[in-house]
């Protein structure tokens, strides 16, 4: 069953029924001021970081779900309605949410009364603007009452849910004709407020919470809707909100319209008041008149879209797949951005308050947008590589704002230091530029400390060589990619955090999957070593590669499959000497693509067990059998119902590394076939089942196991964007951007005849036509002359290439 229907051309999805099975959001914000924003105006705003400085509150884990938004009420003649359908749930006449790149409208309406609301932020702007014009379609005047409304956080989220013996004294804020500004804390260390304005005088105001709603009341039945009234309410302590009401009258077929602006402004410690207690509103003046007309929001709005359409330029494909071509195109790009923004942070499934941003995480996230914004990605990069420590090891997190890393979760995930290789490998790839490896670069953030980024390399790939166990195989540490494969843990108390409980480091625990990524990740920088002319060195680094290899051809091969890992007492994980967990993903994605026994046939066999054993109507799941009792030996992975999460779902995340090792051995059909079968797009006939966006991966399908197979959980912010972006466009559709220039090796299905590719790499224009005969031959030819291999070196005097490829 569908919710609504993607509309390619606007690069938006529409959503026609409000009753969706989950709240399906959308994301606002590039500059420092961002959004989350549901179907029904739920969700809420922050600056930069969603635990230290949320603007708007939510309640989380609410009854129902989706409460705390920016809520607009219309009552018209009595009949009360929100444009989003909730809080009150009238049954609206017509009603539809489009969700586009950065921005949502919403269009509904009730007898006649027609609204539409426009919402998003604007380009270089910390401000939400949200633009409600309300027609009116029937024969009479309407007396309409309008309140528009948002609560207030009281900026860190997390002393904001708990601290209330202190939180209900400090709420302040200041109210002028047609501002609320929220000041808490503004006169002791804060240097930053927050206000909420509209464009035209209001007739009535509340900033306190339970004055507008009536202490006994909710955001259903608020007392100043209900009477038709605001009543002026400055709030102090307690709750505060901000709300402006209108009473507007509209004549037959007259629009009138209200621009409601949601603002955050810093000033300078020396600059923060205009008098005692009056705080400097001079740049929410500014902000204010940028948006005071519909004019000035349209064009905002139009400059936003542009901004999109030229972004999403760098790469384009046009095929007979009209699936694979929206995904690809808009959607898989568009989430790739937003996990650059938000990385695990902020989403309906992750509370803004946990986690900052994530070493592993924010580095495989990278390969999504890399080539969409290469600058940024290079800041990120050298912000990452920052809470490296000297040896090697790595902070696992750390806080957007701060950039410090998070002392709470500490380091020893011993994948993490691999993933920057990962990471610094692609951008030089994508921008030819070397001279990142120079970038003076701290450890732990320590000034003093830094050394070239090269180093950093150096340094991850030392820690692996130097934590190796009695199999010559990489140590885990707490986990590996698979932060649930807790090997040195032996949890046995209620509530304790498996990734932090212990310190304890048997020195046994291996992990196949990290030398699946030592042994590519380690090759990929010995070519960078010889790019640059470093020959020893990268000979080194393959007498290392090549001692980790043979080490997982011996005691990490299990005859059909990849082994997992060994435990702490040395006994394997994930092969078909165990009772559950025979069989794991991750090696025998990681393993394949590093090309692991090869020449014995490992990587085809592997992945036949893949097929044979792990795959669902939905993908590949984690691991088989299901874990059916808790296991102590081995963590987080065993406590959670089988078919859930690490316990044998759909981990979308690893499923593109099965869709890339296909490639690696040539099975182009069974590659696509595994894109597919998770891919939203073509999920969105069984939304009843799937749960979550259609245009969205999400981290987790409920396997076989579960009592709701095929259900997903945690949408948005999951390593599912990058990873299928990279297999879709470099696997699938082969464009793989190369040290010395574009390789293309397209690994279409039959089903694929024809994909025309426009990829801009290094500013220069690639036209590239694909035909597919599936003929097994490779023919590249370039403004019409055969050309030899599969790259087409870069050459800063040309600025378009037609490419013409034949298979
Ligand atoms: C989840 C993992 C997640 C980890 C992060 C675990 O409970 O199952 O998917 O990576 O928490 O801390
Ligand atoms: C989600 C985490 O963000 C990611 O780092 C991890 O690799 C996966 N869960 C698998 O456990």
């Amino acid at each position: 069953m569908k919710f609504g229907h993607f509309d390619d051309k606007e690069y938006e999805y529409v959503i026609t029924n409000y009753n969706t099975p989950l709240p399906w959001i959308n994301y606002y914000g590039q500059d420092g001021f961002f959004s989350l924003m549901s179907n029904t105006c739920g969700g809420y705003m922050f600056f930069k970081d969603a635990k230290l400085r949320r603007i708007t509150r939510f309640r989380y884990n609410n009854v129902p779900r989706d409460y705390g938004g920016r809520y607009y009420y219309i009552n018209d003649n009595g009949t009360i309605w929100n444009p989003g359908f909730l809080p009150l749930k009238t049954k609206l006449d017509s009603y539809k949410c489009r969700h586009g790149l950065g921005y949502s409208i919403f269009e509904s309406e009730k007898n006649n009364l027609k609204c539409e609301l426009l919402c998003f932020v604007p380009l270089n702007d910390l401000c939400e603007i949200n633009q409600l014009t309300l027609t009116n379609n029937s024969k009479e005047t309407k007396k309409v009452t309008l309140h528009g409304v948002v609560e207030w956080c009281l900026w860190n989220a997390v002393d904001d849910q708990t601290n209330f013996q202190r939180n209900w004294n400090i709420g302040e804020v200041e109210v002028d004709d047609s501002t609320i500004y929220h000041k808490t804390e503004y006169r002791e260390r804060r240097d930053h407020y927050a206000f909420y304005h509209t464009n035209i005088k209001h007739d009535g105001f509340d900033s306190d919470l339970d004055t507008f709603l009536g202490l006994y009341n909710s955001w259903c039945d608020p007392s100043a809707v209900l009477n038709k009234t605001s009543y002026n309410s400055v709030a102090s302590g307690w709750a505060p909100i901000a709300s402006h009401m209108f009473n507007l009258e509209i004549k037959p077929g007259e629009s009138k319209t209200v621009i409601f602006q949601t603002g955050y402004v810093e000033n300078k410690e020396d600059e923060k008041w205009e008098k005692l207690h009056v705080i400097n509103k001079e740049k929410a003046y500014e902000l204010q008149k940028k948006y005071a007309t519909k004019e000035q929001v349209l064009k905002a709005f139009n400059n936003l879209k542009t901004k999109w359409v030229s972004l999403l330029s760098t790469l384009k494909v046009k095929s007979d797949n009209e699936k694979f071509d929206r995904m690809v195109n808009i959607w898989n790009q568009y989430q790739c951005m937003v996990t650059f923004n938000m990385s695990r942070s902020a989403s309906y499934y992750e509370s803004g308050t946990g986690r900052g941003m994530g070493f592993r995480d924010s580095c495989q996230d990278l390969l999504g947008f890399l080539h969409l914004i290469p600058e940024k990605s290079r800041e990120r990069i050298k912000d990452i590589a920052s809470i490296q420590f000297e040896d090697g090891s790595t902070y696992h997190q750390y806080q957007p704002l701060t950039k410090r890393g998070n002392a709470d979760i500490g380091g020893g995930f011993n994948d993490d230091p691999l993933w920057l290789i990962a990471a610094t490998s692609q951008y030089i790839k994508e921008t030819g530029d070397y001279s990142i490896l120079n970038d003076p670069t701290p450890f732990n953030n320590k000034e003093g400390s830094e050394k070239p980024l090269i180093d950093h390399l150096r340094a991850s790939l030392n820690y692996i060589i130097t934590h190796k166990g009695p199999h010559g195989l990489p140590l885990i540490g707490r986990a590996d990619w698979n932060d649930c494969l807790n090997l040195n843990c032996f949890s046995k108390t209620p509530g304790e955090s498996f990734q932090t409980a212990s310190n304890f480091e048997s020195g046994k625990a291996e992990s196949v999957f990290i030398a699946g990524m030592f042994v590519l990740y380690g090759k990929e920088f010995a070519t960078i070593l010889n790019h640059i002319g470093n020959k020893d060195e990268a000979n080194k680094i393959l007498a290392e590669v090549k001692s980790i290899e043979d080490a997982t051809v011996k005691y990490g091969w299990d005859g059909e499959w990849f082994v997992r890992a060994y435990d702490a007492f040395s006994n394997k994980v994930g092969s078909h000497e165990c009772e559950d967990g025979q069989i794991f993903v991750e090696p025998q994605g990681f393993c394949t693509m590093a090309r692991i026994g090869e020449d014995l046939g490992f990587g085809k066999k592997a992945l036949d067990s893949v097929e044979k054993i792990l795959t669902n109507d939905y993908g590949v799941e984690i691991l088989h059998p299901c874990y059916k009792e808790y296991h102590i030996e081995l963590g987080e992975v065993s406590s959670y119902p089988m078919g859930y999460k690490e316990n044998g779902s759909v981990f979308c995340h690893n499923n593109p590394w099965i869709v890339i090792a296909n490639t690696v051995i040539g099975n182009n059909e069974r590659a696509f076939d595994v894109y597919r079968r998770n891919c939203p797009a073509y999920l969105e006939d069984v939304s009843e089942i799937h749960k979550t966006e259609p245009y969205i991966y999400s981290q987790t399908i409920a396997g076989r196991d579960a009592k709701n197979y095929g259900e997903a959980k945690n949408s948005w912010l999951t390593g599912t964007a990058s990873w299928t972006m990279y297999a879709a466009s470099q696997a699938i559709l082969g464009i793989k951007p190369d040290y010395d220039g574009l390789m293309i090796d397209p690994h279409l299905p039959k089903e694929i005849k024809h994909a025309q590719v426009t990829r801009i790499f290094r500013g220069i224009k690639y036209n590239i036509s694909i035909t597919n005969n599936a003929s097994g031959k490779y023919q590249m030819t370039i403004d019409n002359k055969p050309i030899d291999g599969k790259i087409i070196p870069y050459n800063k005097d040309i600025t378009e290439v037609n490419v013409i490829i034949t298979l």
